[in-house]
């Protein structure tokens, strides 16, 4: 089968389009077709290489797929050949303390499809049968590629670590971003004030036609802005995720008693706290990573079979150009989600 791969990690050059023997389904596995596949800020970290990653070189990235199902391996059922379906990325053992108590992204083995196994930028996928979501067979398989991880990320950061409430505010760092553009809606269909901050004036525009509030300038005093705006107050929760560049000022930006989600560092992981703020404002910092399986399939169910959510599609390109979608994502030029079709 057609995948693009890198044979080690480093810069985008190390891209190509090769030839990879297509997998075959063990028990309780699916083989899927893909017919979409989508870029997380993930793909760049792997292919530039994460301490402690050992990967299978070639690897084969891609954490978002959307396909139709082409081959059940034993003991597979309640699925069908042909099914459209998206892919949960997680994958946890399913017998660790966290698995039994429904936290699979807690798992003590757990692993990311793409990250740390061959993933679905490719012509084919092999995953665990209960990593499938059904979905509509007239749902473009474009946009579907779109939803899996950033909404699940999005949904877990917001709704479970993050407690945002009806009536409650949020701040959205990097509001051009994947998550971000699901974090907006999220935060809207919960009844949140949406504050959302971008370095650029068009995807700020962009923000506030995806539903957000209020958009900040994230390369000014946003904090200070974010004060004035509140009365003196502050958000209730804010959604970190570029880190380095933008810390002090979401720290700011939090209201007495609220919460500082964390479930990324775009620009950097290596941060400064006062630890005085943290105990006289009495504020959370709270980390999210992905979703554990009740709030995977409840996203979900929202995006496809309820419509409440559209994933976000910047653009569509063929696999072939891996590198120039590597680049777009690199230099965020990008407002949403860039897909490619193998
Ligand atoms: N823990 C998890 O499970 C999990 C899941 C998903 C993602 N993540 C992490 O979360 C982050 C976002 O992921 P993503 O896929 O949504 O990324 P993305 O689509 O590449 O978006 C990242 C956004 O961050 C903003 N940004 C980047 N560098 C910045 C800087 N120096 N200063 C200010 N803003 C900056 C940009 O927004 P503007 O151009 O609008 O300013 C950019 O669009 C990544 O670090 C990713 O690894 C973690
Ligand atoms: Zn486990």
């Amino acid at each position: 089968m057609k995948a693009a791969v890198f044979r080690e990690h480093g810069p985008i050059d190390n891209l190509e389009i090769a030839e990879m023997p297509t997998p075959t389904p063990g028990p309780g596995e699916v083989l899927v077709r893909v017919r979409a596949v989508a870029l997380n800020h993930l793909d760049l970290f792997t292919r530039e290489g994460l301490p402690g990653l050992k990967l299978e070189l070639p690897h084969i990235g891609g954490c978002d797929i959307a396909g139709e199902i082409e081959a059940l391996g034993v003991g597979v059922e309640g699925w069908h050949e042909g099914q459209h379906v998206v892919i949960n990325p997680s994958l946890w053992c399913g017998r660790c303390e966290f698995c039994l108590a429904g936290e699979e992204s807690l798992c003590v083995r757990f692993r990311i499809l793409g990250e740390h196994v061959r993933g679905g930028a490719a012509q084919y996928v092999v995953v665990p049968a209960t990593n499938l979501f059904a979905i509509p067979d007239e749902y473009p398989f474009e946009q579907a590629a779109a939803a899996p991880l950033v909404f699940a990320t999005a949904w877990r950061s917001l709704i479970t670590q993050g407690q945002l409430r009806a009536g409650q505010s949020v701040l959205i760092l990097g509001a051009g971003g994947g998550v971000a553009t699901a974090a907006i809606q999220i935060a809207k269909l919960a009844g949140a004030t949406v504050y959302a901050a971008s370095r650029d004036e068009a995807k700020r525009r962009r923000a506030r036609e995806l539903g957000a509030d209020v958009v900040l300038d994230s390369n000014e005093d946003f904090g200070r802005e974010i004060w004035t705006l509140t009365n003196k107050r502050g958000v209730d929760v804010v959604l970190e995720n570029v880190g380095a560049a933008t810390w002090e000022r979401s720290l700011r930006s939090v209201v007495k008693g609220g919460r500082v989600v964390v479930f990324g560092a775009t620009s950097g992981p290596m941060v400064q706290i006062d630890l005085r703020q943290v105990f006289w404002k009495q504020y959370a910092i709270i980390g999210a990573t992905m979703s554990n399986r009740r709030e995977f399939n409840t996203v979900m169910r929202l995006i496809f079979w309820e419509r409440k959510l559209q994933p976000v599609v910047d653009r569509v390109l063929p696999l072939d150009q891996i590198r120039e979608a590597h680049r777009i994502l690199e230099a965020a030029e990008q407002f949403g989600k860039l897909v490619l079709v193998p």
